[in-house]
């Protein structure tokens, strides 16, 4: 099983080896310094926790708050559009499910980011669903994370219009993702939303004072702005300025970090080893999505892009979709990137393709199973998403009134 230092703490200047924390299974497994104030609360089996800190959940046990108070905290979310693919699942996903277990978690389901192009208003509905119960089946734990619908807090589109006022357009026009998008939808054509994307996120992630943000590849100019923006509001109305106008003073907001895995975060096309494997690819050979049969996963591995040269390695740049499926290989499998060379240095495609077929077929299988049971039972869903959101709203209302406060509004 995949742990924390499997990820690496990835930021603009810097690749850190994320440092490697025991994963907390409760509360009761902390060491906590005997007498110390921390001790006390986890002791305290009185609501005087409540009244110190007002925001915890009022029902949780006082270990539970008590952790939740130490924990560091970790946001992300998937796009409900399209289906979910191996790409989403490998450089996200599956790292969520580790994370949970040390971290205090939120992920939730980017509804109002799946606007930002033209979009199937008769399914919007159903993908948020179905994204929902894949988070689920796919090993997130609502007894450790919190899982909610972006829409259903209301607070990520107020925070968003706060911090629009403080992001010059000028970073938004050189995002990556929205020079090729709005090249597509025809430029001035491109909806605001899409260049205002960007924000939107920053607010997901500083809505919840997050510590780290594991994303894929892809997402990391995003991340980098979200940390920029934080800076900028912080420096604006900070600090002692806002402690005048009677707040706590300081930093307003964390500066939150990417968490970018070594292996998946850029999971290829299986037509293209040169283009990420994406959900708006036009040919649906191009992805395995987690909810493909058993048939299919096959049939578009064995149709699969490959080249000509002998026996399979890594790292080779002239055959990126060799090192693509090896590292797919990898990850499903379970094994070290040493164990996959050794195994396969002289293996040939025709051997390769139904290996690793096998691999990601026997890795999805469980998924696509508790995704069935899940889906079967409207009503545990409505909940899941109803107990989140109520989760989440506690927290972001906390950071929006500190925001307004430090802007000066008439609270
Ligand atoms: P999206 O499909 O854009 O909502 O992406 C959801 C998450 O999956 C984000 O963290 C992305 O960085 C990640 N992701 C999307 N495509 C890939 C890919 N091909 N390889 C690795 N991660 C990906
Ligand atoms: N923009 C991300 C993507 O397309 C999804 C996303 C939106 C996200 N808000 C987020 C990811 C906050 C992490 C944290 O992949």
């Amino acid at each position: 099983m995949a742990h924390a230092t499997d990820l690496i703490l990835s930021s603009s200047s810097r690749l850190l080896t994320l440092y490697s924390p025991p994963p907390l299974q409760n509360a009761h497994q902390l060491p906590l310094p005997p007498g110390s104030l921390v001790s006390a609360i986890a002791a305290d089996s009185s609501d005087n926790t409540q009244t110190l800190f007002p925001f915890l959940d009022s029902d949780a046990t006082a270990p539970t708050r008590l952790l939740l108070l130490l924990l560091k905290r970790v946001v992300s979310g998937v796009q409900p559009t399209g289906s979910i693919h191996l790409g989403n699942y490998l450089g996200a996903i599956k790292n969520w499910v580790t994370l949970q277990d040390t971290y205090e978690t939120l992920f939730f389901i980017v509804d109002l980011h799946a606007i930002t192009l033209p979009y199937d208003v008769q399914e919007l509905r159903k993908a948020t669903r179905d994204t929902a119960a894949l988070y689920l089946a796919c090993g997130v734990d609502i007894s450790k994370a919190s899982v909610f619908v972006q829409s259903h807090v209301r607070a990520h589109v107020e925070l968003m219009w706060l911090l629009s006022s403080s992001t010059p357009i000028g970073w938004l026009q050189k995002m990556t993702q929205f020079k090729e998008k709005s090249r597509k939808e025809g430029g001035e054509n491109a909806s605001v939303s899409l260049l205002t994307y960007p924000v939107l996120m920053a607010a997901d992630i500083l809505l919840y004072k997050s510590d780290f943000v594991p994303v894929g590849e892809d997402q990391k100019q995003h991340l980098e702005l979200a940390r920029d923006l934080a800076q900028r509001v912080n420096n604006l109305y900070g600090g002692r300025k806002w402690k005048k106008l009677g707040g706590r003073g300081g930093s307003i907001f964390k500066i939150p970090e990417p968490l970018i895995p070594q292996v998946g975060a850029r999971v290829m096309s299986l037509t293209d080893g040169l283009s990420k494997m994406s959900k708006s690819a036009p040919s649906d050979q191009s992805r395995i999505n987690l909810l493909d049969s058993k048939d299919l996963i096959a049939d578009k591995i064995k149709r699969c892009k490959t080249d000509s040269f002998a026996g399979l390695e890594f790292d080779n740049a002239e055959r990126p979709e060799c090192n693509n499926l090896l590292s797919v290989y990898q990850i499903v499998s379970g094994k070290t990137k040493e164990e996959v060379m050794e195994e396969c240095k002289d293996t040939s495609w025709g051997t390769f393709k139904p290996l690793l077929a096998d691999a990601v077929i026997e890795h999805l299988s469980p998924i696509q199973v508790r995704y069935e049971e899940i889906t079967a039972e409207a009503a545990y869903l409505d909940k899941v998403l109803s107990e989140g959101a109520d989760r989440a709203t506690e927290i972001a209302e906390s950071t929006i009134h500190n925001l307004k406060q430090a802007m000066g509004f008439y609270l």
